[in-house]
């Protein structure tokens, strides 16, 4: 380390040792998720006396209900939570584990090429779920209240139904020809073909009964005893290869979040299995050899361009499951290594991914949800939660309520093989039993701001590959002081290594910008459409001041206690 970097550390150690004396804890507490019912639920539970950990058990389990194509008991995540009263931040790995009799070959067929239905479609795409045992493990060792009452929102909603809103309506026509495969999926989510509209109900009473058994008896409700056995069952009849020991073993792991400084701000966000921490410090680490803030807009745009692209070439080679491969992360998050990174840049022209190696093609998401808590302790919690795809592989385990993930095609079913997203992986990230699969879920926590005026955010959203991408997009509003709405509403724009291509959002780029970017060298691709969901919340430190927003995309809902 260098006398320069090590006065850096210094001086910012200096900046929050006096910022911490002087934080004033959150006058409100603030929600901000994907649904109405789940954010005004977990406020509820908020002002009767619950803390953010209760809270965030109450709203997952909300979402897991009326967005039932994004996130549920079916499913898993990653929390990460800062607990005021020891000054602890972790995060909780709910990841969905590969089972037991997986082999790295179960997706190839005959010709040794990936089936992509038995990919995504199929029983046998469904990991071993984590989000009840993530719920079961806050309520254990963080929340004050019960299961019983942290879930009785939820269990109220799937036993007397929720309104369909038109995310709903379109995702359901999305997936409509996989949820008809499935009986208790055409039922439940498709009424059977009976025709529905914004305001129709939709019941889910096996999930309420699923559920009631969690809240009675915490992780075994779930992974031992009636359910898990209906769960396996239902599995294995579906051609899935589920066991009662594969669910009875699932654990969740408490991990060390990534942890970097950037320019006097510090982020926490999610170590592997996910991608994003890594990817973010690649890309602030690249950023900071850079003089970022005197920039126009042209080179500003280039230079994310150009971070972005090298942070998701080395996500492809390096990262998976380091529970089971061995990820050189001292190395690829070091100064040098990045210093390397960035001098391979150049201002005047886009480097072809090709010229970096390794040929790897990477694509986007369509869903999964995130939220945003902050209690009066303050107390945060950042969540991403998914089944994968928009219903996840669309199999509901009758007399259980739960939909599956197809979680499983996040790991690489074949060396060059894209799976959903387009993503192509290395060997660490292969099927192996046991394992999890690489993810981009990247829910943060920053703490920046000058030092008269230091700020929390809380942050994260959903999207497959781009999720990594839009959250490093609205840290840097942050970082330039912008107004929370233009966090989670600003244009987007992403590069991930392969395709080659700067994928945007249609109000991105002006003409100007567009000329400017191609004449170095860019190929641009429109979206097509807005993608994210982005949920945030801030927390002034000087004066306890709150703020929550909640991307303009989507039906999302900020709310901020009175
Ligand atoms: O873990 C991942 O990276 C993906 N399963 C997330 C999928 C996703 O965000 C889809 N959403 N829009």
């Amino acid at each position: 380390m260098t006398f320069r970097t090590n006065l850096t550390a210094f001086c910012f150690i200096l900046l929050t040792t006096v910022a911490q004396a002087d934080i004033v804890t959150p006058k409100h507490n603030a929600v901000a998720s994907a649904h109405p019912l789940a954010t005004k639920a977990g406020l509820e539970i908020l002002q009767a006396g619950g803390n953010a950990f209760d809270a965030a058990v109450t709203v997952a389990s909300v979402l897991g209900v009326v967005e039932p194509y994004s996130a549920g008991i079916g499913g898993g995540g990653f929390w990460m939570l800062h607990q005021a009263k020891n000054n602890k931040t972790l995060m909780i790995d709910a990841r969905e584990k590969a089972p037991a009799a997986a082999t790295r070959d179960m997706f190839l067929n005959k010709k040794g090429a990936v089936d992509r239905d038995l990919a995504i479609n199929t029983a046998l795409s469904a990991g071993i779920p984590g989000q009840a045992a993530a719920m079961a493990h806050l309520a254990e060792h963080y929340g004050t209240l019960p299961l019983g009452k942290t879930l009785a929102a939820a269990i109220h909603y799937a036993d007397t139904g929720f309104p369909a809103n038109k995310v709903y309506l379109q995702l359901a026509k999305v997936r409509h020809s996989v949820l008809q495969r499935y009986p208790a999926s055409k039922r439940l989510f498709l009424l059977d073909g009976a025709e529905m509209d914004i305001g129709t109900l939709i019941r889910q009473p096996g999930l309420a009964d699923t559920l009631q058994a969690l809240a009675k008896d915490g992780f075994a409700g779930f992974y031992k005893g009636d359910v898990a056995k209906r769960l396996v069952k239902g599995v294995q009849a579906y051609g899935g290869i589920w066991t009662e020991q594969d669910l009875a073993d699932y654990t969740v792991v408490e991990r060390d979040p990534i942890r970097f400084n950037y320019q006097g701000a510090t982020i926490w966000s999610a170590p592997p299995p996910s991608s994003g921490g890594v990817a973010l410090q690649q890309m602030f680490g690249m950023m900071s050899q850079f003089k970022y803030s005197d920039m126009n807009e042209a080179d500003k745009t280039h230079l994310l361009i150009e971070v972005m692209r090298r942070a998701y070439r080395d996500r492809a080679e390096y990262l998976g499951d380091s529970d089971f491969v061995k990820i050189p992360l001292n190395r690829i998050t070091s100064e040098e290594y990045l210093q390397d990174l960035s001098d391979s840049i150049s201002m005047a022209h886009a480097t072809p991914s090709s010229s970096l190696g390794l040929p790897k093609q990477v694509g986007s998401g369509t869903h999964t949800t995130h939220f945003s808590i902050i209690d009066k302790q303050g107390n945060q919690v950042a969540a991403t939660l998914s089944i994968n795809l928009p219903f996840g592989n669309g199999v509901t385990i009758e007399g259980t309520g739960v939909l599956l993930n197809n979680e499983m095609d996040d790991f690489s079913a074949k060396p060059g093989s894209p799976n959903a997203y387009g993503l192509i992986g290395s060997e660490a990230n292969a099927i192996e039993p046991g394992k999890r699969p690489l993810s981009s879920m990247t829910p943060t926590f920053m703490e920046f701001g000058p030092k008269d005026n230091r700020q929390l955010a809380v942050i994260g959203t959903p999207g497959g590959s781009r999720i990594i991408t839009m959250v490093f997009l609205g840290l840097l509003e942050a970082l330039d002081q912008k107004g929370i709405q233009s966090w989670v509403d600003r244009p987007r724009f992403h590069h991930q290594f392969a395709p080659d291509v700067v994928q945007y959002e249609d109000d991105a780029f002006d003409p100007k910008l567009k000329a400017a970017l191609e004449k170095r060298g860019h190929t641009l691709k429109s979206v097509g459409r807005e993608y994210g969901d982005m949920h945030t919340v801030r927390w002034y430190q000087k004066n306890g001041e709150v703020e929550a927003a909640s991307d303009k995309r989507r039906l999302g809902y900020a709310e901020i206690s009175p």
